[in-house]
């Protein structure tokens, strides 16, 4: 997508290939700042400190960490241990897992001295086949705002999104947004209700800014009050991302995810689900049971960061000395809240016999 009228990904190699560089999102919206991996230790950093986030992101930088470690040891044990460090970093996001594996299946079968090559290759392509699953998303989803937009003509319709699915969580387009951009793109009357998404406001600083440098209409809204728009008919439909969903459509996003579908079901209001198929955990039929939520540190509950009126970016304390915090980073909707999945392979109602239909080869 776009910065400045430049293309941009997310992620790509740079110079002899063997470097990677990334956009630093802890800097954004303030500063658009690249930053480059040398090494697994780099990649392993990226993902923990969130400088990369979102899901096919995560992969797709565990997947680039996996061939920067086999770049400087190729062994078998290195091999592992490689694996082990990067999934550790973030537990909720299957993506991690699921690119990493594909790594080591590539390159396990592999004599030492070939494996860093096969796994740059094998993390390009992942890159690629993500790119191409979120246009797809982008226009299965476009179908869907058109109808709305039909049955409303003369206004804009109006979408809620929560956290950020966009471009910046994916290598491009984004899942949740890429309808957003290609109904735009075709000239559909569209307007964004973000949520700042707190504690680390991943909607007022990341979906904003990257809506803005598209020239998307949006209004960024503190987390509780898309409930209210919603009861007053400013809402016409709901698209989030998701970190893992389940076999049968449990949704697990951002915190926060599950009381938007709480208020968009008592309100009557379309409730999506965007992702790509390495979302999809095929392993788990229960995500409130299931899923491992990540528990981050309560320092992103504890500090706001920004910039000052001075223009210098700070960190602020918003909580009274000596109270306790805690910062539960995820959530499950059930699939019963959830109208509809959108994949690259089209659009799933939230179950087990919708998902299998998509995904024939993956439900074994
Ligand atoms: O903690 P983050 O910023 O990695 O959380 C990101 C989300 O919850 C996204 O909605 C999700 O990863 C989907 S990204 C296409």
């Amino acid at each position: 997508m776009k910065v400045g009228g430049k293309h941009y990904r997310t992620i790509y190699p740079v110079g002899d290939g063997r470097t990677i560089e990334v956009i630093d999102q802890t800097r954004l919206p303030h500063e658009f700042t690249l930053m480059r991996l040398h090494s697994l230790d780099d990649a392993v950093r990226a993902i923990a400190d969130m400088i990369v986030r979102g899901a096919p992101l995560i992969g797709a930088t565990g997947a680039y960490g996996m061939a920067l470690g086999l770049s400087a040891d190729a062994t078998t044990a290195a091999l592992e241990a490689a694996r082990a460090r990067l999934i550790a970093t973030r537990p909720t996001a299957v993506n991690l897992r699921w690119a990493v594996d594909e790594v080591v299946a590539a390159v396990a079968p592999l004599p030492v001295s070939e494996r860093a090559a096969a796994a740059f290759q094998c993390a390009a392509e992942i890159c690629d086949e993500d790119v191409a699953n979120c246009a797809s998303i982008g226009e299965y989803g476009k179908h869907i705002l058109a109808e709305i937009a039909s049955k409303n003509p003369g206004r804009p319709i109006n979408v809620l999104t929560h956290c950020n699915a966009g471009w910046l969580a994916t290598v491009d387009f984004g899942t949740a947004l890429a309808p957003i951009y290609k109904a735009h793109e075709a000239g559909i009357p569209i307007h964004v209700w973000v949520d700042e998404t707190r504690p680390r406001n991943q909607g007022a600083s990341l979906t904003a800014w990257e809506l803005g440098q598209h020239g998307v209409p949006h209004t960024v809204i503190a987390d509780n009050a898309g409930g209210h728009l919603m009861q007053h008919g400013r809402v016409d439909v709901c698209i989030v991302g998701s970190d893992r969903t389940t076999k049968n459509g449990d949704v697990c996003n951002k915190i926060g995810t599950y009381l938007k579908a709480l208020a968009a079901h008592d309100c009557g209001i379309p409730f999506y689900a965007a992702l790509t198929g390495p979302t999809i955990d095929w392993e788990m039929t229960d995500g409130v049971a299931q899923i491992h939520i990540e528990e981050r540190s309560v320092d992103e509950v504890r500090w706001v960061r920004g910039r000052t009126a001075e223009g210098n970016i700070t960190s602020v304390s918003v909580l009274p000395e000596g109270s306790a915090a805690a910062n539960p980073g995820f959530d499950v909707t059930p699939a019963r809240l959830v109208t509809g999945i959108i994949t690259e392979r089209g659009v799933s109602p939230a179950t087990a016999e919708g998902l299998r239909h998509l995904y024939p080869e993956l439900d074994t």
